[in-house]
């Protein structure tokens, strides 16, 4: 069954007339991981927020959205609203935007828990406090009651994973997740996602440029381009027998890559991180 269905998907830009997203179609299937890939500026997070309608009001869409076969692109933005987070939750980049600079972290959690459910406050505090340790997050009072500024990147992330646990949405959206981690926190940060989705067998789409990551982690992956989807398949078939030369590009840069960390590192690294 597919949790998510998009149907010729375009959005433009009303101020310019530019076309950003031509027509794009696909769809994820329940409980799968699709990863989309494509250089900076070809649309992927245009795509991912066109889903829940969060793209700036001078971006307009058109085309079919459809959430466990309903059709959501009509609703009022009262109704969008509540599909927000509790059905469709969105990790972003740089995890500091999620949070407001001026409260304590915690209130974040409480207030979208307490919007989405009709929890007590007891059980609201028992679900972080439970969320948090998953995602080895030590002593969660504490950093509940620290401010955005006072958490590093790594940690704001693994909060963001922490409330997706505790919503269990039918859909998590990452877009770039671990970009703007150093390599430490990228690891234990992909580490907690790649859990997530074991525990929560939850449906993710995952935005990211490292293709180790991709390989790691999804079941499908989609290639963009300058607004369009130019290629999609299993992860193991693009990677292995990739047909557009864009994506052919996109692998052999990695295997590039890999070569020369093979010959810098020494194999014993390498075989040691897959
Ligand atoms: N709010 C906006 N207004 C106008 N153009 C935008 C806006 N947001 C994104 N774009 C343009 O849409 C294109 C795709 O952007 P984006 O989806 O952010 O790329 P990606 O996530 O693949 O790096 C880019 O050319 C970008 O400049
Ligand atoms: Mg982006």
């Amino acid at each position: 069954m597919n949790i998510l269905e998009v149907n010729h998907l375009k959005v433009w830009d009303v101020n310019s007339d530019k076309k950003i997203i031509q027509d794009s179609s696909f769809h994820l299937e329940s409980g799968s991981c699709l990863a989309i890939v494509g250089e900076s500026g070809s649309g992927k997070s245009v795509t991912c927020r066109a889903i829940m309608r969060l793209n700036s009001p001078s971006l307009h869409q058109a085309g079919d959205v459809l959430l466990k076969g309903e059709n959501i692109s009509n609703l009022s933005t009262k109704e969008i609203r509540k599909k927000r987070g509790r059905n469709v939750c969105m990790i972003l980049q740089n995890g500091m935007s999620a949070f407001d600079p001026s409260c304590v972290v915690g209130v974040h959690l409480r207030e979208t828990l307490a919007e989405h459910f009709n929890w007590s406050k007891n059980e609201i505090e028992r679900k972080i406090t439970s969320a948090m340790e998953s995602v080895m997050l030590k002593n969660p009072r504490d950093v509940m009651n620290k401010y955005p500024h006072q958490l590093s990147g790594g940690m704001l992330q693994r909060m963001m994973i922490a409330l997706a646990i505790a919503l269990e949405p039918d859909i998590i959206i990452a877009d770039e997740p671990t970009t703007a981690l150093d390599t430490i926190s990228q690891f234990e940060v992909v580490d907690q996602f790649i859990k997530l989705r074991e525990r929560l067998g939850c449906s993710m789409i995952f935005i990211s440029h490292d293709l180790g990551v991709v390989r790691k982690m999804a079941d499908d992956v989609m290639v963009m381009k300058n607004g369009e989807i130019i290629e999609r398949g299993q992860t193991e078939t693009i990677f292995s027998m990739p047909q557009h030369e864009y994506t052919k590009y996109l692998v052999s840069t990695r295997k590039v890559l890999n070569d020369h960390f093979k010959r810098v590192m020494g194999e014993g690294l390498l075989v040691a991180q897959s």
